[in-house]
């Protein structure tokens, strides 16, 4: 992965490649038609955090880059709501019901399930690892708040290891910044890799997701800390026919067409 500027003669864009550059050890490609051998371009445009696919996997190479977009979810027509439900009601929102939990997003990804919670007025803290997909989902929460400026105090980004953060707030030995503000946390909520498999079934942006951060086989470990955390209820989203993530069963679970939410009630409040 190599961090790049489009256009790379704009100094703005390129001082902020230089930065990511920097923040993420990452060797900079400043210099059209850039390095034959990069794989992929993290490249800083005047409108966005992009990741441009340049070798790998036939099935993801070229075409449209990869990105943080949220404020393209639809998140108010009946049709983009009713696709919501499932994940409403896994929260425990209820319809008509004012309740809206705090919520630990373990797992952030591109901050889509995020935004669609801080959207309904949860507030969230997503958390996310791998620091490519991290500065992404900054890049996304970033424009998305600046676009929709109440999210700012409800949507929070942290570039951490979910298992450290749950397991510090387990110890109560250190509760960062942000996750004092926003926590404690009614829900935890777990979306990792999906088994592979449905491959062909994966937009490109989950591909490229799972080629750069791997299956994430340490989810059970997560879960299991969760568990720990979670005021009311740990959920975890899952393909339909998928196994549980560990050998307990889920306590409630809410359909939708081709995934599911397995809801483990914790009830520590
Ligand atoms: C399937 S994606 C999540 C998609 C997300 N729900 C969305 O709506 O965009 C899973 C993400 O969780 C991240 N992840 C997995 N385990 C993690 C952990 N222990 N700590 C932080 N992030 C983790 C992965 O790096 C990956 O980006």
């Amino acid at each position: 992965v190599c961090v790049s500027a489009d256009p790379a003669a704009d100094v703005h864009l390129r001082q902020r490649a230089e930065n990511l550059a920097t923040q993420l050890a990452l060797p900079l490609a400043l210099e059209s038609p850039g390095p034959a051998d990069a794989d992929l371009l993290l490249t800083a445009t005047s409108a966005r955090l992009e990741l441009r696919v340049l070798g790998g996997d036939p099935t993801i190479r070229g075409g449209h880059p990869v990105a943080c977009e949220l404020t393209t979810i639809d998140t108010t027509s009946p049709p983009g709501r009713s696709l919501q439900q499932p994940l409403l009601k896994a929260l425990g929102i209820r319809r008509g019901s004012a309740y809206r939990p705090t919520i630990l997003d373990a797992t952030a990804g591109y901050g889509e399930d995020a935004y669609l919670a801080a959207s309904m007025g949860c507030s969230v803290l997503a958390v996310e690892r791998h620091p490519i997909m991290a500065a992404l989902l900054d890049d996304g929460v970033k424009r998305a708040v600046a676009q929709h400026p109440h999210l700012a105090s409800r949507l929070k980004v942290m570039h951490r290891h979910s298992r450290e953060l749950l397991q510090s707030i387990i110890d109560e030995s250190f509760t960062p910044r942000d996750a004092a503000a926003l926590g404690p946390f009614d829900v935890v909520y777990l979306d990792p890799m999906f088994p592979s498999g449905r491959k062909t079934a994966e937009r490109k942006a989950m591909k490229v997701a799972r080629w750069l951060v791997g299956g994430d086989e340490d989810a059970p470990d997560l879960l299991a800390l969760a568990r720990q955390v979670a005021r009311k209820r740990v959920v975890v989203k899952r393909p339909l026919h998928a196994p549980t993530l560990d050998e307990h069963a889920p306590d409630v679970v809410h359909r939708g067409k081709s995934l599911r939410f397995d809801v483990y009630l914790t009830h520590r409040a």
